[in-house]
C-alpha cells in the first residue's frame, strides 16, 4: 500500500473566538503536514467547525442571533484566520452541510440496522457544557472536571449505542496497536479507564429539549447526540463511503487532539467505526494543554492568547516556532510572552539570524556575492565535518518529527546550527581572506557554510515556511518544489558556483526584552549608576586589559538566580561568573564574541572562581552585552 498521509484537527466549537489552544493545534497539523508532503507523501490535511449542539444554541441565545447565523458568522472566523498562520489544509468542513449531515444519517442508519443500537429509559448525571452524562466516578467532589459545575439529574428516554459490547475488541487493538493512540501517557490513560466495564453511548437528544442537531434517521422526534455527529466528519470529508479520496486517505488516518476530547476520540470514535465496519484510523496523536502564565486560558480570568495579536507582535514564524519549540508534545506548557520573547532572541535572532547574516555578509565580502568554487581537494584537506554533521541533523530530524517530538526535531537543527557558528569560529574566514595563498581554503569554507544554509533553510520549512523561502532565495536558489524534498536537502555540494546572491537580510530582529532590573545578589557587580564617575589619566585606563573572547560554554549556577558560569576562550580558556542570567539564556550565549576585562583579580563568586569580567550596558531594564562590530581574532586587544 502506499504511503499517504491524512491529518485531521479536531472541529472546533463556534461558540467562541479561536485563541491560542485551536491555533497550536491547527499549526501542529500543518507542520506535520508539510513535514509528510517534504517526504515525497501525498498528504491531505482536514479542519473545520462543529456546529451542532446544546452550547451552540446557548452561544447564538446570548448574542441575540438564530443558531445558522450565528454559526455561520463564528466559522467564518475559523476560516479567515488559518491563512493568516500559513495553514495549508485542503478541506474546510462544518457539520452543518447536508454532504455531512447525510454520512451522520447514513453511520447511524447503519448500525441501527445491525442491531447495535437500542431505545431505553436512562436516568443520568447531565453537564451541559460538557453535552454529556457522567457516571459518579468520573466527578470530582460531585462536579464535572472540566467546568467545576454540578450536573443535572436529567430522566428520559433515548437511544443508546451499544458501545459496551466492542470493549474488549478496543483493549485488544490498542494492545496489538502500541501507537495506536500516542504518546504512551495517552494510550495508557485510556486503557486505565476500559479496566472498568463501558456504559452504552446516548447517542440522542429529544427535540423536546434540543432541535438544533442531525435528526434520527429511525426517529424523527430526536436529534443525533453532538459527538456522534462531530466524529464522523473526519470520514465525510473524504467523501465516505465511496468517494474516491476516501479510499486513498482513509487508511492512513491520522488525528490530533489535546487531552479534552481523548475519551471520545480514544473510546467512541474507534467504537463507532469498528460498529459500522468502517476500518479504525491508524494513530490517534494527543497533546496537553496551553496554560497562560501557569494558569488555565479562559474567558472569565482574562488571559486568553489572541494569536493574531501574537502574530502582529512578534511575526508569524516566530509565533509558530514558539509553539512547536517550547511544548513538548503530550505536555502541558505555560505560555508568556516574555518566554516568547527569550525564545525569539536566542534561537531565532541570535542563534540562526546571526548566522544566516554572517555567512552571506562574508559571501559578498569577499567573493562579491558569488558562491564560490569548492575545490575537492582543499574539501578533503581542510574536513569541516559539515557535511556528517548536516547528514546527522537530518536522521535526527526526521526520526524526531515523525514522530511528532517537534521540539526534539528542532533541536537536532538547531544542534547543527551551533556547530556551523563554531566552524566560523574555528576556521576564521577573516584570517583566511588575509593571506592570498589561503584563497581556496576560504572558498571551501565558505561554500560549506552556504550548503549548510541550504540545510538549515529546508529544514525549518514546515514550521517556518515564509523564513524558508527567504532565506531560499538568498541563497539563490529557486524557491519551490525541489528544495522542499527531504531526499534532495541531503545531497551536499547543491549549491553551483558562480552563483549571485542578493545581499544578505535580517531573518528576525532582536526584541527589546522587558524584564525587571535585577538587584545585587550573590556578589555579582551592580548597576552602574548613570552620572558620570571621576575623571582618570590615560595610565590609568591603559591598566585596564580588555580582550576579545568567545563563549564557549554557558550554565546557570544553582541557587544563583542572576549568575551564569561561562566559559570563555581568548586563545586560553577561562571561567567567568556574570551577573546576567535574567538577561540571557546559557544557550544564547555560546558562540558569542564578547568583551572582557581580562586582568580583574579573581574573586569568588558562589563557590566559582571568577576571572574576568564581561562587559556590557545597564540601562534601566535592559542589559546588553557588549561586543565587535566584525568577527575579530580571539585574544585581540581593545584599546
Ligand atoms: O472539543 N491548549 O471543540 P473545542 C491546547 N468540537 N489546545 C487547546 C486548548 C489549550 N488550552 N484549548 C483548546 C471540541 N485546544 C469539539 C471537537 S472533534 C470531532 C470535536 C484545542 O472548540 C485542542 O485541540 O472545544 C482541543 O482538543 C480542542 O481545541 C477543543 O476544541
Amino acid at each position: 500500500m502506499a504511503e499517504r498521509f491524512y491529518i485531521t484537527t479536531p472541529i472546533y466549537y463556534v461558540n467562541a473566538k479561536p485563541h491560542l489552544g485551536h491555533a497550536y493545534t491547527t499549526i501542529v497539523a500543518d507542520v506535520a503536514r508539510r513535514f509528510h508532503t517534504m517526504r515525497g507523501i501525498e498528504t491531505y490535511f482536514l479542519t473545520g467547525t462543529d456546529e451542532h449542539g446544546d452550547k451552540i444554541v446557548e452561544a447564538a441565545r446570548s448574542h441575540d442571533m438564530t443558531p445558522k447565523a450565528y454559526v455561520d458568522h463564528i466559522s467564518q472566523m475559523f476560516r479567515e484566520l488559518w491563512p493568516e498562520l500559513d495553514i495549508s489544509n485542503d478541506n474546510f468542513i462544518r457539520t452543518t452541510q447536508p454532504a455531512h449531515m447525510a454520512v451522520v444519517e447514513r453511520i447511524l442508519q447503519e448500525i441501527y440496522d445491525r442491531g447495535d443500537i437500542y431505545f431505553s429509559e436512562y436516568e443520568g448525571l447531565y453537564c451541559f457544557g460538557c453535552e454529556r452524562f457522567y457516571t459518579e466516578r468520573e466527578l470530582v467532589e460531585g462536579k464535572c472536571p472540566d467546568h467545576d459545575k454540578a450536573p443535572e439529574v436529567i430522566r428520559e428516554s433515548n437511544y443508546f449505542f451499544k458501545m459496551s459490547k466492542y470493549q474488549d475488541w478496543l483493549i485488544d487493538h490498542i494492545q496489538r496497536h502500541p501507537d495506536f493512540i500516542r504518546p504512551e501517557r495517552y494510550r495508557n490513560e485510556v486503557l486505565a479507564f476500559l479496566r472498568d466495564p463501558l456504559d452504552d453511548l446516548c447517542i440522542s437528544r429529544p427535540k423536546s429539549r434540543l432541535q438544533w442537531g442531525i435528526t434520527l434517521p429511525f426517529d424523527s422526534d430526536y436529534v443525533t447526540y453532538v459527538w456522534f455527529d462531530a466524529l464522523v466528519n473526519y470520514i465525510s470529508a473524504l467523501g465516505f463511503p465511496d468517494g474516491e479520496r476516501f479510499n486513498r486517505f482513509w487508511p492512513h488516518a491520522q488525528h490530533v487532539v489535546a487531552k479534552d476530547i481523548l475519551k471520545p476520540h480514544g473510546i467512541y470514535w474507534p467504537t463507532m467505526l469498528k460498529a459500522a465496519g468502517v476500518p479504525v484510523y491508524k494513530h490517534l496523536n494527543v497533546h496537553g494543554y496551553w496554560n497562560v502564565d501557569q494558569t488555565k486560558m479562559s474567558k472569565s480570568i482574562g488571559n486568553v492568547v489572541a494569536p493574531l495579536e501574537m502574530i502582529k507582535d512578534y511575526g508569524l514564524d516566530a509565533f509558530r516556532f514558539f509553539l512547536m519549540r517550547d511544548m513538548v508534545f503530550g505536555l502541558d506548557s505555560s505560555f508568556s510572552e516574555d518566554q516568547l520573547v527569550q525564545r525569539i532572541n536566542a534561537d531565532l535572532a541570535n542563534d540562526l539570524g546571526n548566522l544566516f547574516s554572517r555567512v552571506v555578509t562574508m559571501t559578498h565580502k569577499y567573493f562579491q556575492g558569488e558562491v564560490p568554487t569548492l575545490d575537492p581537494g582543499t574539501d578533503k584537506t581542510l574536513q569541516l565535518g559539515l557535511e556528517a554533521a548536516a547528514a546527522q541533523a537530518i536522521v535526527d530530524y526526521e526520526t524526531a518529527m515523525a514522530r511528532f517530538e517537534f521540539h526534539k526535531g528542532l533541536k537536532a537543527v538547531w544542534a547543527f546550527i551551533g556547530r556551523m557558528n563554531k566552524c566560523i569560529d574555528v576556521s576564521a574566514p577573516w584570517e583566511l581572506a588575509k593571506r592570498a595563498a589561503s584563497r581556496k581554503e576560504l572558498s571551501c569554507v565558505i561554500y560549506n557554510l552556504l550548503e549548510g544554509l541550504r540545510v538549515i533553510a529546508g529544514l525549518v520549512y514546515p514550521v517556518m515556511p515564509a523564513t524558508a523561502r527567504r532565506m531560499q532565495t538568498h541563497l539563490g536558489l529557486d524557491a519551490e518544489g525541489a528544495f522542499y524534498r527531504l531526499d534532495t536537502i541531503g545531497k551536499w555540494k547543491t549549491l553551483v558556483a558562480g552563483t549571485r546572491l542578493p545581499k544578505s537580510t535580517t531573518l528576525f530582529p532582536r526584541i527589546e526584552v522587558k524584564s525587571a532590573i535585577p538587584s545585587d545578589d550573590q556578589g555579582a557587580p551592580p548597576p552602574l549608576s548613570p552620572e558620570l564617575r571621576p575623571e582618570i589619566a590615560i595610565d590609568d585606563f591603559a591598566k585596564v586589559d580588555l580582550r576579545v573572547a568567545t563563549v564557549v560554554h554557558a550554565e546557570p549556577i544553582p541557587k544563583a538566580k542572576k549568575l551564569l558560569k561561562l566559559e570563555v576562550d581568548m586563545g586560553e580558556r577561562r571561567t567567568i561568573v556574570s551577573g546576567i542570567a535574567q538577561h540571557y539564556k546559557p544557550q544564547d550565549l555560546i558562540g558569542r564574541q564578547v568583551i572582557i576585562v581580562a586582568n580583574l583579580k579573581p574573586v569568588k563568586l558562589m563557590g566559582v572562581e571568577s576571572r574576568g569580567m564581561l562587559l556590557a550596558a545597564v540601562d534601566g531594564d535592559n542589559c546588553t552585552l557588549a561586543t565587535m562590530d566584525a568577527l575579530t581574532r580571539l585574544g585581540a586587544r581593545i584599546s
